[in-house]
């Protein structure tokens, strides 16, 4: 069994990016995180994607609305930074509070900052496989761990577990695509699937992204496999000082040994999404000039 070190290729691609940024006319991209209330992993993931842009150049700009913004209020918010110039990525953190219909403010977004990916427009991009859009970051970040890990995607069966807008439905149209590192056969199951361990028990490469902890057990896996666990969960543990500990949709110790190679959580795919932002973000500023 081989680790998949997420943390290592996403530095390798933070540098290069920031080779890039260094190279890049003009003033240096701008990325707008907008966090609405104090959700703990969302001020966790969003402090991270400011870090990450203080180190290759990118500007960033928080805004950290109440959790009693109206969507009213937060679709006004959106159309100023739509509107200004200096702004070449928005990035709304997911999970909204529920009073707030996440999509209709994906799609408020204007599609050429939408460095998520979550836009009408650029999930039909993602469809018809036109490359001006921009992909959703964790399933790009998964792309490029499994092409810098040298697996190759073509011909295999590729089983993607959840159908999420963030993460399982565009990772299923990438690994879809008739492209050299991609050219996959895809099944896609979820919470109303039958039989669900005798589909994953197919899977050549398995991705795990429904959010239960700990849910892939080695009964569900054939060995040999590659397993990409994009689950991030937080379990109480009385024995660490946070008084959680976070943990995979994998369950690591038992499946671990019957894989070829398999991410890590943490370490595996959310440093790449990390870095997947940022490149979207650098090629914002591109289109923009
Ligand atoms: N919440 C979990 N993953 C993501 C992501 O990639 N983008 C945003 N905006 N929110 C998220």
């Amino acid at each position: 069994m081989e680790l998949i070190d997420g943390n290592k290729i996403a530095a390798d691609i933070i540098a290069e990016l920031k080779t890039q940024v260094a190279a890049l006319p003009g003033r240096p991209p701008c990325l707008a995180l907008v966090r609405v209330g104090e959700d703990p992993a969302s001020v966790s993931y969003v402090k991270k994607k400011e870090t990450a842009s203080a180190s290759i150049g990118i500007t960033s700009r928080m805004i950290l609305p109440p959790v009693t913004i109206t969507q009213e209020e937060l679709f006004a918010l959106i159309d100023g930074l739509n509107a200004d110039p200096a702004v070449d990525g928005i990035l709304v953190q997911s999970p909204l509070p529920k009073h707030i219909n996440e999509v209709a403010v994906f799609r408020r977004i204007a599609a050429g900052k939408d460095v998520d990916g979550f836009h009408t427009m650029n999930l039909g991009k993602l469809a018809q496989e036109d490359d001006t859009g921009f992909v959703a970051c964790t399933p790009a970040g998964i792309m490029e761990l499994l092409q810098r890990s040298g697996v190759s995607l073509a011909g295999k069966h590729v089983v993607v577990l959840g159908r999420s807008l963030i993460v399982g439905k565009p990772a299923a149209l990438l690994a879809l695509q008739r492209k050299p590192w991609a050219n996959a056969t895809v099944t896609v199951c979820h919470s109303q699937t039958a039989n669900l361990p005798a589909l994953t028990r197919q899977a050549d490469v398995l991705i795990a992204a429904i959010g239960k902890p700990e849910f892939v057990t080695a009964d569900m896996v054939k060995p040999g496999a590659v397993v990409i666990d994009v689950g991030v969960n937080r379990v109480a543990d009385a024995t660490k000082k946070s008084g959680y500990r976070l943990t995979g949709d994998v369950h690591f110790p038992t499946v671990s040994p019957l894989c070829s190679k398999i991410t890590p959580v943490p370490g595996g795919v959310g440093p790449m999404t990390v870095a997947m932002l940022m490149q979207n973000t650098v090629k914002a500023r591109r289109q923009h000039t």
